[in-house]
């Protein structure tokens, strides 16, 4: 079992698979294409199985692949397969944008997928665009309609951008309503490319809850689950409004997660640095037992959280694109 100093148990891990992306979400990256890692430094989908083999063996149970956006990534479908044969393994899903999820889906669905996470911050076409500085809003609409058809677990995070979102609660009330897919709100972090974070541009999970209930009603919290969202009802029962305060109230606390980047860097914490070069070992003599030790020894340095309430809080250098989401 991997746990750190502060007692956290390590059971949930994220695969960046890719730092591409097929859109430029203002919060996230530039508006113009950044340099990408070169293809020799993007771990191959061998590297990236036998580090989650051997994270397995450390009591992780939940995989997630990320990006950049996971399914600009060729044939991912096939890593899927290798990895939700792994045993030990209980949940394997996947955070998209969903653009490329309806060509997809077939063989993500074969291989053995069944639960995926949508980006969406807006449900018309004219805010999409000024979201992710792309078109694309119907393509990824089309993506959700077929996941669920074939009986996948789904749900959406949309962004919670001051000055952005108070203009979608409405959409998102009656999306929520009318199919039953839960909405989580993500509050803005200062991982965007552009460095325009800053704690005002951050529109609050209370704040979304308050316009909620003018707008819609007042919505009652659900039982805790294991995910850092708190989920809220309508009072009829119909839709879930979900709210990840990463910013106001951090879940650093119950945090149970640690990731590798797409150029095999294994991060304790989204925000802080790489804290172990895993793609020298895996392309070194190094044995499963060493690339363990090395896994143990960088949850064991984590720290408390990300602090980015505190004055000395520095950005991470790398933005979201290049981590993982
Ligand atoms: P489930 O609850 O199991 O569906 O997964 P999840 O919510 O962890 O996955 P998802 O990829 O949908 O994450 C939702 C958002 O939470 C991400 O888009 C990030 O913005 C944020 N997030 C993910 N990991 C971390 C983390 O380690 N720390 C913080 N502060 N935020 C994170
Ligand atoms: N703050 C919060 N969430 C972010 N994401 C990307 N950049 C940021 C940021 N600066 C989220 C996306 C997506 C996931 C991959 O990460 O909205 O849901
Ligand atoms: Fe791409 Fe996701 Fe970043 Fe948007 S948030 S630019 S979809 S990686």
């Amino acid at each position: 079992m991997l746990i750190d100093s502060f007692g956290r148990k390590h059971t949930s891990l994220r695969v960046s698979v890719t730092d591409r992306c097929n859109l430029r979400c203002t919060y996230c990256m530039p508006a113009e294409t950044p340099d990408y890692q070169d293809r020799c430094e993007i771990l191959t989908f061998e590297e990236i199985e036998r580090f989650v083999r051997i994270a397995v063996g450390l009591g992780v149970d939940d995989v997630r692949f990320t990006g950049g956006e996971p399914l600009v990534r060729a044939e991912l479908h096939k890593l899927v397969r290798d990895v939700v044969r792994i045993e030990g393994l209980r949940k394997v899903s996947l955070t998209t944008n969903g653009i490329l999820l309806s060509a997809q889906l077939a063989d993500l669905f074969s291989a053995g997928l069944r639960s995926i996470n949508v980006s969406l911050d807006a449900l018309d076409e004219e805010s999409f665009r000024t979201a992710t500085r792309r078109g694309g809003l119907q393509k990824v609409l089309d993506g959700i309609a077929a996941a669920r058809e074939l009986g996948m677990s789904v749900k959406i995070n949309a962004i919670a951008l001051r000055g952005f979102t108070e203009q979608q609660i409405a959409a998102f009330g009656d999306f929520t309503r009318e199919t039953n897919i839960p909405i989580r709100f993500i509050e803005f972090m200062p991982l965007d490319t552009d460095g325009k974070w800053d704690p005002q541009s951050v529109l609050t999970g209370a704040e979304i809850l308050d316009r909620f209930a003018k707008i819609m009603g007042p919505l009652a919290p659900l039982e805790t689950n294991d995910s850092p969202a708190t989920d809220y009802q309508f009072r009829d029962g119909r839709g879930t409004i979900g709210i990840i305060p990463s910013v106001s109230e951090p879940f650093c606390g119950t945090c149970n997660r640690f990731r590798l980047t797409a150029d095999g860097q294994l991060r304790n914490c989204l925000f802080g640095a790489d804290s172990a070069d895993i793609r020298a070992l895996l392309r070194s003599d190094a044995d499963d037992n060493t690339i363990a030790a090395t896994i143990r020894h960088a949850i064991a340095e984590k720290k408390a959280g990300h602090g980015s309430d505190d004055l000395s809080f520095v950005r991470p250098t790398r933005p979201m694109y290049s981590i993982g989401g």
